[in-house]
């Protein structure tokens, strides 16, 4: 097992009105706020009204409009603007992982003198950030629950992963309530995606029983509760669980003592929605199983074996080629069964960037020291099989 120093200081505040706490835990952060939300989802639900109502004391300041893939220009920058102007105490961000991420970029980058692209970047390290508190509205990325921020630049086709201690969440509110009108496109690829931060971290080398159980358990849980939440998208219990696992997904808590695994499949996930504006979690599931019969040799044939038996239930009595093989076989069907679509020309990906996008994604991305290390004829291989 690898060394590790771990921390996660976000308090997760859970379940039906949980918000009844949001006074209180602002109260301890300060009087002047930035909102920051979506495109309006927020207010269909009630959420906006319910919390103007909740901090009619204090003094809000807004940033509506975060888009998915969330821009830094102009989301970042007029956050960073607003957050000087009005000498902001605290961020409250609403919504799902854009804005929770553009919120991040907006902390870090108002106690900062510079351009906060230097921020994101990594070409300056944050000596500070203004302290974020979420309500998060859709299950997915985790990030009420991580220190990273995915802030994408349109003119470079940059997509750009920051990761901070400084940006975790002082506190983030969980009501699954809050999820049931997430439509069922992006319930599927929320699933996707969470799925995906779990095999990212599952397909590593120095994995214990213990964090291959917790990712197993992952998984499993996900595929039925994303079922469940298809079905009936009001089905509290299912929304709550799958709520659960998707914060657990990408704060590094599967992962504790493993070698890095370099998390390819986002790596070139980054680079499709950077260059297309797709949704994450889609081209998630479509990279996924192309990666994964990409790999699959003698060294990672023992990881597929039980992955298939222990999260699909395959016959461990058969060949362990055929196991693997089934197994990926079967990521690919579910992914397909709860309607994402499977194919980057569904999604509106020719092959007209491919050659582009692998040398991008091969510069960027470090994937030469993944799990399975990736040059850029692995990138371009696993495009050209995902179209
Ligand atoms: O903009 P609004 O109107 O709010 O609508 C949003 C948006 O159109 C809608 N939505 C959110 N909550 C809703 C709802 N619709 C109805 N009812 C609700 N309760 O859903 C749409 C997608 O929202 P978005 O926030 O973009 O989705 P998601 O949470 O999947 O976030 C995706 C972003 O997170 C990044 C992705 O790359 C992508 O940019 N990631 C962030 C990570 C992190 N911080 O740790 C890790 C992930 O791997 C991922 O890369
Ligand atoms: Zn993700």
């Amino acid at each position: 097992m690898q060394n590790f120093d771990y921390q996660t200081p976000t308090r997760l505040i859970f379940g039906e009105n949980a918000i009844a706490k949001l006074k209180e835990v602002m109260s301890a952060l300060g009087k002047k706020v930035l909102l920051t939300y979506g495109g309006g989802s927020i207010k269909k639900i009630g959420l906006y009204d319910k919390v103007k109502d909740l901090l009619k004391d204090f003094e809000i300041t807004e940033l509506p409009g975060i888009q998915p893939n969330p821009k830094y220009d102009p989301s970042v920058l007029e956050g960073v603007r607003l957050c000087k102007e009005n000498k902001i105490d605290v961020i409250l961000a609403v919504g799902g992982g854009s804005v929770l991420d553009c919120s991040k970029a907006i902390a870090a980058g108002a106690k900062y003198d510079g351009d906060p692209w230097d921020l994101i970047s990594y070409k300056v390290k944050a000596q500070a950030a203004l302290p974020i508190v979420d309500i998060i509205t859709l299950a997915a990325t985790g990030s009420e629950y991580d220190c990273g921020g995915v802030i994408s630049r349109t003119e470079t086709n940059d997509k750009i992963g920051y990761v901070d201690p400084l940006l975790f969440p002082v506190a983030s509110f969980l009501d699954p309530r809050y999820t049931f009108t997430v439509s069922k496109k992006q319930t599927a690829a929320g699933c996707a995606d969470a799925m995906n931060h779990t095999i990212e971290q599952y397909f590593a080398e120095d994995t214990t029983l213990l964090n291959d159980g917790f990712c197993e358990s992952m998984l499993k849980s996900l595929m039925v509760n994303a079922r469940k939440c298809l079905e009936n998208p009001e089905d509290y219990t299912a929304r709550a669980e799958m709520m659960l696992c998707c914060t657990y997904g990408c704060n590094g808590i599967l992962s504790l003592g493993n070698s890095e695994s370099g998390w390819p499949c986002h790596g070139i996930e980054h680079a499709l929605s950077a260059y297309y504006d797709i949704t994450h979690g889609e081209g998630l599931a479509i990279i996924t199983p192309r990666w994964m019969k990409h790999i699959l040799n003698g060294h990672t044939l023992p990881r597929f074996v039980k992955y298939g038996i222990n999260v699909f239930g395959i016959d461990a009595s058969l060949p362990k080629q055929e196991i693997a093989e089934k197994a990926i076989d079967a990521t690919y069907e579910f992914f397909e069964s709860i309607g994402i679509p499977m194919h980057l020309r569904e999604v509106g990906i020719g092959e007209e960037r491919l050659d582009e996008m692998a040398h991008h994604i091969a510069v960027n991305e470090g994937l030469e020291n993944a799990y399975v290390p990736l040059t850029e004829k692995d990138i371009k291989e696993i495009l050209v099989a995902s179209l």
